[in-house]
């Protein structure tokens, strides 16, 4: 290379570099990554379901149950195929409480020869007390079907 090549080079190289970098910038940039919040349901209005519904959002039990209790998470193999709604109306307050703190951990499979389910319910034993729990009975025993004299729960 003669002189001139070598100083048309050097010349070029602060804008090969420059331009360099911003390709490199460009490119490496990270794609903007948007995660869709799953729905939590609305917020009650009356403030006695307020912490109920806090629980129920905070702690997790939407994600599997959907916003109010009302199911629709998916769980292959599952019966049904999803993790089941939780209906108030089902239990009494101390059964709900129960079965909370036990949680269910054999979920029945829709097909006996293929795996197991990956989604069981965890005990909340440790992790929440008495009166959260009836919190959250009575936050989704707002969802409930008003109850009707003489019916039994
Ligand atoms: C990791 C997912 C998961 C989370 C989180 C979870 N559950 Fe569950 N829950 C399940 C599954 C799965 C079942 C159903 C088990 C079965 O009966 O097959 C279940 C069952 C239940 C039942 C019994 C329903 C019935 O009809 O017998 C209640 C009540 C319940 N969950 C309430 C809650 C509450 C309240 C929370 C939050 C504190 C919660 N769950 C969090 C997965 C979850």
């Amino acid at each position: 290379m003669n002189k001139v090549g070598v100083i048309a080079v050097l010349a070029c190289l602060p804008f090969v570099l420059v331009m360099g970098s911003i390709v490199y910038v460009v490119k490496i940039q990270p794609k903007k990554i948007t995660v869709s919040r799953p729905p939590l349901g609305a917020a009650p209005t009356d403030q006695g379901l307020k912490k109920g519904y806090d629980l129920f959002t905070g702690k997790g039990c939407v994600y599997c149950h959907g916003p109010e209790g009302k199911g629709g998470t998916k769980n292959p193999n599952a019966m049904g195929g999803e993790v089941p709604s939780i209906k108030a109306e089902n239990f009494t307050q101390e059964e709900f409480i129960e079965k909370l703190e036990v949680g269910v951990r054999h979920v029945d499979k829709a097909e006996a020869s293929k795996a197991e389910p990956p989604l069981y319910m965890p005990s909340w034993k440790a992790r929440l007390t008495h009166e959260e729990m009836g919190e959250l009975y009575k936050y989704l025993s707002s969802f409930a079907p008003k109850k009707k004299d003489g019916d039994e729960w």
